[in-house]
């Protein structure tokens, strides 16, 4: 049997019981589903994505709003992308991350900030070089930035919405 098409598109109000199981299955825990609703509830996402597929829900991402000092708009945390475990290493997560990236380009966004394997984010031009210049929360190897416009800031000190404060 042909695999049904994937589909990326915004997340709506409906998908959130969905996108709980899905970071429970795909964490092994409650601390990402917690940080979504809390970014939620903040008012912190920027933009998040579902992949769906056969009316599924097989991925999801989510950038949510960064402060920076000396104050500059248009950065972004990436945090969490997630895959449904027996979905992963079909390039969901791949496809996520590069349709995201593009919309926020578009829109105008400067700077994304991940905290993760570098193995897996290098791929979409990620760098430790690239976020070492910024004081963050989190500062260390595993800590980094990849830029969508050439006017994007090089240094500053970055600040997370207070839901990742809150993270177990
Ligand atoms: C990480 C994740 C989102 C990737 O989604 P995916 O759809 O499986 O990824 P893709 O198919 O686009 O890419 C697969 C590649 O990523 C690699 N990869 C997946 N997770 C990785 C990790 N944690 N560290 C390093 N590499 C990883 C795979 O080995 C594979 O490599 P290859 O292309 O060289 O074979 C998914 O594995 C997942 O949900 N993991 C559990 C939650 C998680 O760890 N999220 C990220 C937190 S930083």
């Amino acid at each position: 049997m042909s695999t049904p098409p994937l589909v990326i598109r915004p997340e709506t109000a409906a998908d959130r019981d969905a996108l709980r199981a899905l970071h429970r299955a795909a964490f092994g825990g409650e601390a990402e589903a917690k940080l979504v609703d809390a970014l939620h509830a903040e008012g912190a996402v920027v933009l998040s994505l579902v992949a769906e597929e056969g009316g599924q829900i097989a991925g999801h991402v989510l950038y949510s709003r960064l402060t920076l000092d000396p104050p500059c708009a248009g950065a972004l945390s990436l945090a969490p992308v997630s895959v449904a475990p027996a979905r992963q290493k079909r390039a969901i997560g791949s496809r996520l991350i590069a349709d995201a990236h593009r919309m926020l380009a578009a829109r105008g966004e400067k700077i994304v900030f991940v905290l993760g394997d570098p193995a897996y984010y290098e791929r979409f031009g990620f760098s430790a070089a690239a976020a070492k210049p910024f004081r963050t929360p989190y500062d260390g190897e595993y800590m980094q930035a990849l830029t969508l416009a050439p006017e994007a800031p090089k240094s500053g000190t970055v600040r997370y919405p207070a839901a990742f404060a809150r993270l177990e």
